[in-house]
């Protein structure tokens, strides 16, 4: 077995490799005068690992070139990160069902794939060969037991978090609970006001992606008007879009954490053990 990733994860590539014990091809990327992708890649074997989060549209190009490349061989697609997973159904007529022409796309060519806290279970029927979607809330709640937080609450910003919330929860033996969120555009979201004992508390606020950091920013102002002593928030996915981080600060959010699916300086834990034990299953 062989690891092979595109530019955006070539750490994570590194960690699951180091994991494992196995060697990661060394791939050369240029792009041609007309900005199309070019690559070549090292001696691939006959079981290769993909590695590749899809966050913008050159990052499809890239996992498609590699899953060229590793054509002839049985592949095993890790996509620690799913874009386009957010339009999981035609919410208006005229729409694309967008994750599922992406996984199908993905999933052709593959034997296999490993998904990280994909945003809606109900994708993995989408990629159209065995997947296994994993989970890295053991890591959040590492990741939180290091922060400098006393008896922390934790909160799901939206309904879609609350499962998230409680197990990470559960789990570090702390309260968890969840907000009521509506989505106004791509970038506003209204979180309906509910009374909250977090008085004197320190709060963490945990989601699966950070985008534009409007679904924090908005939770956070609520929870520091209500006296929290501070916010801070732990996401697996950080995507970070428009400025995020610097909209996050300056709401307040004392720290900002996502794991390594989208590398970036907030990467403040890792997937590459959870992503190996599933490559070892
Ligand atoms: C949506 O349901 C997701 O779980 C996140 O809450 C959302 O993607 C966050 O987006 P933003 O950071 O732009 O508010």
């Amino acid at each position: 077995m062989k690891i092979i990733s595109t530019r955006r994860s070539q750490v994570l590539a590194g960690r699951i490799a180091e994991i494992l014990q196995k060697p990661l091809v060394d791939v050369r990327w240029t792009q041609f005068p007309d900005g199309e992708i070019y690559l070549r890649s090292g001696e691939i074997s006959d079981r290769m690992v993909i590695v590749g989060s899809l966050v913008e549209s050159d990052d499809l190009i890239e996992l498609l070139l590699l899953t060229d490349v590793c054509s002839g061989s049985d592949i095993t697609l890790v996509l620690p990160y799913m874009g386009y997973a957010r339009q999981d159904k035609q919410f208006n007529p005229g729409e694309p069902l967008s994750a599922r022409i992406i996984a199908r796309t993905l999933g052709s060519g593959v034997s296999r794939v490993i998904t990280v806290n994909l945003h809606e279970k109900s994708i993995v029927p989408f990629f159209g060969v065995p997947t296994i979607d994993t989970s890295l809330a053991g890591e959040m709640t590492s990741a939180i037991q290091k922060l400098s937080c006393n008896s922390p609450l934790i909160l799901g910003p939206d309904i879609g978090a609350a499962e998230l919330a409680q197990n990470i929860g559960a789990a570090g033996g702390w309260e968890s609970d969840h907000l009521h969120k509506v989505r106004l555009s791509g970038v506003e979201v209204r979180i309906e006001p509910k009374e909250i004992p977090v008085k004197g508390r320190d709060v963490v606020i945990i989601d699966d992606i950070i985008s534009t950091g409007g679904t924090q920013a908005t939770a956070a102002a609520m929870l520091l008007e209500q006296g929290a002593a501070s916010i801070c928030t732990v996401c697996v996915h950080g995507v970070l879009a428009t400025g995020a981080y610097t909209h996050l600060k300056s709401a307040g959010i004392s720290q900002v954490i996502s794991s390594d699916t989208i590398e970036s300086a907030c990467s403040g834990y890792t997937a590459a053990r959870i992503i190996a034990d599933a490559l070892n299953r």
